[in-house]
């Protein structure tokens, strides 16, 4: 199965970084093909709501490295969203992705797809992932995908934080035991 990972933090070396390399290690070692778009790192307009993809149908009016990202999320079996927690949610990075989807609604919704969400914050309690956590829940319903796990990897700050714990194990047996 081909699974595409889109992450959402520009620290290359901070927590979420870590917890994408472990579940695409996992990926890999059971034989999936792995794709990456690192959000943070790539040029990519907010949607603006102009509706002109559906007037149209011509797409987006915005051609940016969204058209890259499009050719992978169509091709994946199943798509990884990795994220720090930022103000409770998301980040700005991987939504504005998201919400770009939106110009491929018919084409997404209701293909069948799996999906992943690996997140990282700072905090000792779940609070502050709970927006997050609830919008992919959302998300995905919406999609008619099938949430295939969560990895919600709290008291992460830094790098050093994450190492040491659990959650990178975690990550890697979320990518090894996806199944088509
Ligand atoms: C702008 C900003 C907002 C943040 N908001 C939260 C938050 O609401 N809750 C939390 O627990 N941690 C929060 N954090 C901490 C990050 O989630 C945490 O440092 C995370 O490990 C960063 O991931 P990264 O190393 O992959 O970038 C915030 C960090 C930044 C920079």
């Amino acid at each position: 199965m081909h699974i595409l990972v889109i992450t959402g933090s520009a620290h290359t070396n901070g927590t979420s970084f870590c917890l994408a390399d472990h579940f695409t290690k996992g990926a890999k070692e059971a034989g999936h093909s792995v794709s990456r778009f690192d959000a943070a790192l790539k040029k990519v307009h907010p949607c603006t709501g102009c509706d002109s993809c559906r007037e149209t149908g011509r797409g987006c009016v915005f051609k940016d490295d969204m058209e890259e990202l499009n050719r992978l999320l169509l091709d994946a079996d199943a798509v990884a969203f990795v994220s720090p927690i930022y103000y409770y949610g998301m980040n700005a990075q991987i939504k504005t992705v998201i919400d770009r989807f939106y110009a491929n609604n018919s084409l997404l919704k209701g293909a069948e797809k799996k999906a992943v969400l690996l997140l990282t914050y700072g905090d000792e309690t779940d609070e502050s992932a709970e927006g997050a956590v609830a919008s992919y829940k959302g998300m995905v319903t919406y999609l008619e995908w099938e949430d295939a796990g969560i990895v919600s990897a709290r008291g992460c700050y830094v790098l050093d934080d994450i190492i040491h714990t659990d959650y990178p194990r975690q990550a890697y047996e979320l990518g090894r035991g996806i199944e088509s």
